[in-house]
């Protein structure tokens, strides 16, 4: 197991309406491992955000190098990072997008039919990817009767059913309470455990900091902490 995804000096300049320019990040230069659990820590408007868009190829650096799976990515035209995006990566986000007319287990295939997954194998795919959640019970609940921690395990069962090289999640347990935020970071220390999964997440919650296998802490888009 090695280095799957790094930057390289990166930096992100916002330039606001009255052209002030913001140093959302200032020379950022790390490692993500396979297989492992990496937080990215750091207080709000400390650049978590911005960092995770670039490592997953949602938004790109102002300068520096990114680099995934041996490639620089930076220089990759946007149909490639799209493909990229679809096949190898997957997020979750925050606020919890679920379908809210499908059932849990609608909405995880519906994510395998995106990611070009054959009908033959989503099915079984699924019912796998619940169990690894530990959802099979409420599988056919919609998100409205389920619970906020139910409908974030769905989100990241939708996430990991095409068995992505890399899971980005920012700040996935932000809006739930401290006990259910402690089994969503449970349940990824045991996907990357037990399934082998690399996943990046990151909080501005210090009691996630235990399951972490690295944490990277952010303070003004610098790294202060490694
Ligand atoms: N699109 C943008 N335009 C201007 N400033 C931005 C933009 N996105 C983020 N920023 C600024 O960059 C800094 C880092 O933001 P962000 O990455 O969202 O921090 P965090 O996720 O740690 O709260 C903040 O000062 C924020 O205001
Ligand atoms: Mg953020």
């Amino acid at each position: 197991m090695g280095t799957i995804l790094s930057t390289k000096d990166v930096c992100r300049d916002f330039t606001t309406g009255n052209n002030i320019v913001v140093n959302a990040l200032k020379n950022i230069s790390i490692d993500i491992e396979e297989g492992k659990l990496t937080v990215l820590r750091g207080p709000s408007g400390s650049g978590k955000t911005t960092l995770i868009n670039i490592l997953g190829a949602l938004d790109k650096p102002s300068s520096g190098e990114v680099w995934f799976d041996g490639k620089d990515i930076t220089e990759l035209s946007e149909k490639k990072r799209d493909k990229l995006r679809r096949y190898d990566m997957a997020f979750v986000f925050q606020s919890i997008a679920l379908m809210s007319s499908m059932t849990a287990y609608e909405n995880v295939e519906f994510g395998l039919r995106l990611a070009d997954v054959p009908f033959s194998e989503r099915d079984k795919r699924t019912r796998e990817v619940m169990k690894n959640v530990n959802l099979e019970k409420r599988m056919f609940h919609r998100p409205g009767e389920m619970s906020g921690g139910e409908q974030q395990r769905t989100a990241i069962a939708r996430a990991i059913a095409h068995k992505p090289k890399i899971v980005f999640a920012d700040e996935p347990t932000a809006e739930l309470d401290s006990t259910t935020s402690l089994h969503i970071v449970k349940l990824f220390k045991e996907l990357v455990e037990k399934e082998g999964m690399t996943i990046v997440m990151t909080t501005h919650d210090p009691s996630m900091m235990e399951v972490a296998d690295r944490v990277y802490t952010l303070e003004d888009g610098e790294i202060v902490g490694r």
